[in-house]
């Protein structure tokens, strides 16, 4: 018998019972599908927090117990055994892949590393001082100008293409915005290289002499691309999916999960991290003034890189980018001052009231800063690198939605508050 639950408008006394969609692990959904039919109306969630847009099979993460798993392989085993492209083709095929299936993934990424030439004079085209995720939306978005045939978008042959093109040519494209804002060459890739190597050298390299990547930095930044990997549905893969449920171009979608990402309450946030651990370091403020600063509602101020809609527990990211953070300067030498001011942050935040009571713990935008710095990434690119990262999740996801027998385009519904029906008045009488 299908289970189901009983909605009742307690002013009507009309109730009707709603089939519920069981998970495998976590919380079940009731799918209301019928609701407005039975009861004349809408259910009211701003913000979707008590929302599911879609079934998926991708990602499980239970908040309260900070567990993240990619295809049910929890992310701590990811971290320590795996690397960025076979986890790339774990998210997209729902499998871990055997020897030969992953040799012949990475050559098909290696396959799609270079941008057509007309993308060098696109990125170009932009200011030097251009933000690199102006440049990497505008650039991701343009693609769909060089491949109109991924407009045929049910096509699992044009889904696969657009998977490898948008994996090969993310890392060209962060790098190329890079040199593009330091007015230095492009480098071209090597696919000689790994995807991380490749990343690296088109990154640090010059045409003037040989680069060899760092091991560790690999090892660092390959770890990095694993854990932001993906997250199911957070604010920029829902607007990949909506984006991509008019059947839009996929670069034209992805395009549109890199804007999301941007902003400063998602991937923004680990560079505004960076910013908030330098302003406490360097300013005579202390981390006890921030903390406060960030509890008082009028300051306009938060912990950046602290809460998260989903983790009421700690986030499993940020606690394995600790321990890189750690491993990094003990093996590389130094010290880090902002993770001295980030652990101190840490460490009297949850010790207080404010963020206990609202179980705010650090998030994986805490602490992935202090990497990318270490690695020599510069502040403006850390978006740019969840944005590499992420592409794989916003591909699967996309890929999902399109092979899902419930697909249609997303179309949400609003409770109206606005004016009732009124006559216009010639501006003669206003
Ligand atoms: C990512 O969704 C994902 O999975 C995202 C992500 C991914 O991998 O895709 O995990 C990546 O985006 C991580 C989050 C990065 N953003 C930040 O670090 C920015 C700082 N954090 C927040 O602004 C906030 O915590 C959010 C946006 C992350 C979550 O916001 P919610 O779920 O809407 O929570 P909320 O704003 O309703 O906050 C609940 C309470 C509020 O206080 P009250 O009104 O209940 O008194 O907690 C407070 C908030 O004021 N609060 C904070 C705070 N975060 C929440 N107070 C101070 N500092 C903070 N960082």
């Amino acid at each position: 018998m299908t289970r189901t639950v009983t909605i009742t408008d307690n002013e009507t006394g009309n109730k009707a019972d709603f089939p519920v969609r069981e998970a495998k692990e976590g919380s079940h959904g009731i799918n209301i599908k019928t609701l407005h039919k039975e009861l004349g109306m809408y259910t009211y969630d701003p913000g979707f927090l008590g929302t599911c847009s879609c079934a998926s099979d991708i990602t499980f993460i239970d908040g309260g117990k900070g567990i993240l798993r990619y295809r049910g392989i929890p992310i701590e085993q990811l971290a320590e055994h795996s690397t960025f492209t076979e986890v790339c083709y774990l998210l997209l095929h729902g499998e871990l892949p055997d020897s030969n299936q992953l040799d012949d993934f990475n050559h098909n990424i290696t396959d799609h590393t270079l941008l057509h030439e007309g993308m060098r004079r696109f990125i170009n085209g932009f200011n030097h001082d251009a933000h690199p995720m102006a440049m990497m939306v505008g650039s991701v978005g343009a693609l769909s100008a060089f491949y109109p045939s991924a407009s045929n978008v049910h096509d699992h042959g044009v889904q696969d293409k657009a998977a490898y093109r948008l994996l090969a040519k993310m890392p060209t494209i962060a790098a190329w915005s890079y040199k593009h804002s330091k007015g230095l060459p492009f480098i071209y890739p090597q696919n000689s290289l790994s995807y991380v190597e490749n990343f690296l050298q088109m990154m640090f390299a010059f045409p003037t002499e040989d680069y060899t990547p760092d091991p560790l930095h690999v090892k660092a930044l390959d770890l990095m691309l694993i854990l932001h990997a993906d997250h199911e549905q957070n604010a920029s893969t829902s607007t990949v999916r909506l984006a991509g449920s008019s059947e839009a171009n996929p670069y034209a979608a992805i395009s549109a999960g890199i804007s999301s990402l941007w902003g400063p309450s998602h991937g923004g946030a680990n560079e505004k991290v960076i910013r908030m651990l330098t302003d406490i370091t360097e300013s005579d403020k202390t981390v006890q003034d921030y903390v406060e600063l960030a509890k008082d509602k009028n300051s306009g101020v938060r912990l950046m890189g602290f809460g998260h809609r989903v983790y009421k527990n700690f986030d499993p990211r940020a606690s394995l980018i600790r321990d890189m953070c750690h491993k990094l300067l003990k093996e590389m030498g130094g010290s880090s001052p902002l993770l001295d001011t980030a652990m101190e942050l840490e460490r009297i935040a949850l010790e207080d009231d404010y963020f206990i009571e609202r179980k705010l713990y650090p998030n994986v935008d805490f602490y992935s800063g202090i990497i990318l710095r270490r690695l020599g990434i510069p502040l403006n690119m850390f978006t740019v690198i969840f944005a590499m990262a992420r592409t794989v999740g916003w591909v699967s996801h996309w890929r999902e939605m399109l092979r899902d027998d419930e697909f249609r385009i997303g179309r949400p519904r609003q409770v109206y508050e606005g004016s009732g029906m009124r006559d216009y008045v010639d501006i003669s009488k206003r």
